[in-house]
């Protein structure tokens, strides 16, 4: 079933294309925009075919209020659209109306180790103490996100530092897949981390990812938020009496200064040491409503936009509708063939 001439590299037999994800489990956050969002947008704009996935399927391995579900699709949508996804040059769909995912995940469930999983950082996080009461899908939730990514060939998949762990889980299922089956049929993605928000941290803890489902919403800027609970957050951030150092290493022992110093040169598009050039002897005073002055200037217009299109939800289901068709024209001929190389009788016309 191998259908790359033998001596073609795995790497580069496939054709460049992104995919990436994100849960529709509650608002997006500053730290979705500036570890994700942004950059999907301008790797859009570099070109690369890409598409890109509301993953609700993903969001029910924690219970999920139906109708909160919808709205927070609906909404993530919008905020896509909002930041500058063109869902006529990129793909934008939820996945749970492109069966593919959950078929191929199927597959992979059986590829993957148990051992595998059970090393899996997100889990042990999210499931918390009582393991045993967690869904079975949060469990195999890794699976489900390989399946996402190998049922297009994505060669590259830009997300947060927090996604490592899984995108490396991606590559071992692909690699087990193809030396099992003796195939090279899935590509052993690349994982794209980086800037300067690959990790942006909570408001209220600089040693704790921001976050949609920690229980404070002083710890998140929600793309949604107005001005004034901008500024409110930035000038109630936790951070320390001292003033801002003129060498990024001295931001080491502080991570709630470095996070809003990380956070304020990736708003800006610069790198936190040109942000120290300008700060630096200044404290916090001065230094937050600089920082909530630009998160405003950024966001507004995101968020204003967000508003104007949520005013008309069947516009919204349309466009997600239209890219799942263009995303299973992809995933379909895959999944079928992955189902011919694991030996399923496929003898369905039509
Ligand atoms: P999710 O929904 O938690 O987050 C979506 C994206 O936002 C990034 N991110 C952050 N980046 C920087 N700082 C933060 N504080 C921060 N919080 C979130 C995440 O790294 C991610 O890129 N499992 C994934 C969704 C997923 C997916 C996929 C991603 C499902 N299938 C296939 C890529 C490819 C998740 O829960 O992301």
């Amino acid at each position: 079933m191998n259908d790359a001439s033998p001596d073609a590299p795995r790497t580069t037999r496939f054709k460049t294309r992104i995919f990436s994800g994100i849960q529709p489990s509650g608002g997006l956050t500053l730290g979705n925009y500036l570890g994700a969002l942004k950059r999907f947008v301008e790797k859009q704009n570099e070109g690369i075919e890409a598409i890109y996935c509301l993953v609700d399927l993903h969001a029910i391995t924690v219970w999920q209020e139906p109708a909160k579900l919808r709205q927070q699709t609906r909404e993530a949508a919008a905020g896509f659209i909002a930041a500058g996804i063109d869902p006529e040059r990129s793909i934008l769909f939820n996945q749970s109306q492109v069966s593919a995912h959950a078929e191929l995940a199927w597959v992979f469930n059986c590829v993957a180790r148990v051992g595998w999983m059970n090393r899996m950082t997100q889990f042990k996080d999210k499931a918390g103490k009582d393991k045993e009461a967690a869904s079975l899908g949060l469990y195999a939730y890794p699976a489900l996100m390989a399946a996402d990514i190998l049922a297009y060939h994505a060669t590259h998949v830009p997300v947060g530092e927090d996604q490592r762990q899984h995108l490396e889980l991606t590559r071992d299922i692909a690699i087990k897949f193809n030396h099992d089956y003796g195939t090279d049929f899935f590509p052993v993605t690349e994982p794209l981390i980086e800037g300067v928000a690959t990790r942006v941290m909570s408001l209220r803890d600089g040693t704790k990812k921001m976050s949609k489902s920690d229980p404070s919403d002083m710890s998140r800027i929600n793309l949604t938020d107005n001005a004034d609970t901008i500024a409110q957050k930035f000038r109630k951030a936790k951070t320390d009496p001292e003033p801002l150092p003129q060498a990024i290493a001295a931001l080491e022992a502080r991570p709630e200064a470095k996070n809003l110093v990380n956070i304020y040169a990736a708003l800006a598009g610069t790198d936190p040491q040109t942000v120290l050039d300008e700060f630096a002897g200044q404290g916090f005073g001065a230094f937050k409503p600089k920082l909530a002055e630009l998160a405003v200037e950024v966001l507004a217009p995101i968020s204003a936009e967000m508003g104007r299109l949520m005013q008309d939800p069947a516009q919204i289901d349309a466009i997600l509708g239209r890219g799942a068709d263009r995303a299973k024209a992809i995933a379909q001929p895959i999944l079928d063939r992955c189902f011919e190389i694991v030996g399923m009788v496929r003898s369905r016309r039509g």
